[in-house]
C-alpha cells in the first residue's frame, strides 16, 4: 500500500468470512449426500447477455458447484417473452429437484420483472424478492430474505459491532439493498434512517450514523468528512472510476482515516451476498427435506 494512505479502521473482510461459511456450508451438504440425500439444486435464469449479468451468474454457479450445489443454467435469449418466462417458472416451480429459483435482474426493458418474481414459489425464492418474502421480513416472521443484507448483517455480528441504540444510517431505497437493510436493523433495535436522492443535507444525516450503509452505485459519493468518527462504515457498491478501476460508493482512503470499521470494495460485501445466497438455497432445501419426511429426496 502506499505510504500517504493512513488506515485507522478495522477492514471488515467480507472474502475471509464467505470464505469460512462456504465450508460450513460445504460439510452440510456432503452430510446430506453422504446419507444418500440428491444435492441441493439452483435454478440461475439469465435472460440475454448484459456483461455484468453474464459475470455475476457466473460467479453464483460457480460458487455452488464449490460447496456440492448442482447448478443448472437456464440461459435464455434477450427477446424472450413474458409468457415463456411466465412457463418456465412454472416448470421449475413444480420440479423436485430444484430449492431455488434466481432470476438475474436486470431483465430486458420489455418485461415485466416484478410480475415474474410474483410467480416464483415463496419457498424456493432464495433471492428473498418475492412479495410474501419482503412481507414476512416486515413482520418479522420466518422466510428467505434478501441476500445483501443478510450478508452485512452476518458482517458486522461477525466483528460484533453494536446495533441495539445504535444510530443506523441506510444511504439507497432499493428493494434489493436498502429497504430490506432498514428492516433488519430495526429488527435488532437500531434506529433507522433512510437516505436517497431527495433527502436534503445527506452529508449531514450520514454524519449522525454509527452504522452507515452505503447502496447508491455512484463512485465515492460517500466522502470521508461526512462519517462520524468511530463509526461503521459498509459499502454496496461497485462502480468503475474514470480510470476504469473498481471503487464502491464510498471514499475508502478518506473513510477509512474516521470510521472504526469498513469493508473493501472489492473483498467486503461482494462475496458475503453470494455466501447468503449458498446458505439461502440449503435453508430452502433442508425445509423441502422435511416437508417430505426425507425419502422422497434421496437419489436413486
Ligand atoms: N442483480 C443485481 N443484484 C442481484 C441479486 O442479488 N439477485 C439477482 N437475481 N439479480 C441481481
Amino acid at each position: 500500500m502506499s505510504g500517504d494512505i493512513e488506515t485507522t479502521a478495522r477492514i471488515l473482510d467480507g472474502k475471509s468470512l464467505a470464505g469460512e461459511i462456504r465450508a460450513d456450508l460445504t460439510r452440510r451438504v456432503a452430510a446430506h449426500r453422504a446419507a444418500g440425500r440428491r444435492a441441493p439444486g439452483l435454478a440461475v435464469v439469465l435472460v440475454g447477455d448484459d456483461p455484468a449479468s453474464v459475470v455475476y451468474v457466473r460467479n453464483k454457479r460457480r460458487a455452488c458447484l464449490e460447496v456440492g450445489i448442482a447448478a443448472r443454467d437456464v440461459d435464455r435469449p434477450a427477446g424472450t417473452s413474458q409468457a415463456s418466462l411466465e412457463a418456465l417458472i412454472d416448470e421449475l416451480n413444480a420440479d423436485p429437484d430444484v430449492d431455488g429459483i434466481l432470476i438475474q435482474m436486470p431483465l430486458p426493458a420489455h418485461l415485466a420483472a416484478q410480475s415474474l418474481l410474483d410467480r416464483i414459489d415463496p419457498a424456493r425464492d432464495v433471492d428473498g424478492f418475492h412479495p410474501i418474502n419482503a412481507g414476512r421480513l416486515l413482520l418479522g416472521t420466518p422466510g428467505l430474505a434478501p441476500c445483501t443484507p443478510l450478508g452485512i448483517m452476518a458482517l458486522l455480528d461477525r466483528a460484533q459491532i453494536p446495533i441495539d441504540g445504535k444510530r443506523a444510517v441506510v444511504i439507497g431505497r432499493s428493494n434489493i439493498v436498502g429497504k430490506p437493510m432498514a428492516l433488519m436493523l430495526l429488527a435488532r433495535n437500531a434506529t433507522v434512517t433512510i437516505c436517497h436522492s431527495r433527502t436534503p443535507d445527506l452529508a449531514k444525516t450520514v454524519r449522525e450514523g454509527d452504522i452507515v450503509v452505503a447502496a447508491v452505485g455512484r463512485a465515492e459519493m460517500v466522502r470521508g468528512d461526512w462519517i462520524k468518527p468511530g463509526a461503521a462504515v459498509i459499502d454496496v457498491g461497485m462502480n468503475r472510476d474514470a480510470a476504469g478501476k473498481l471503487v464502491g460508493d464510498v471514499a475508502f482512503a478518506e473513510a477509512s482515516r474516521v470510521a472504526a470499521a469498513i469493508t473493501p470494495v472489492p473483498g467486503g460485501v461482494g462475496p458475503m451476498t453470494i455466501a447468503m445466497l449458498l446458505s439461502n438455497i440449503l435453508a430452502s432445501y433442508e425445509s423441502r427435506l422435511e416437508l417430505a419426511g426425507r425419502g422422497d429426496l434421496r437419489s436413486s
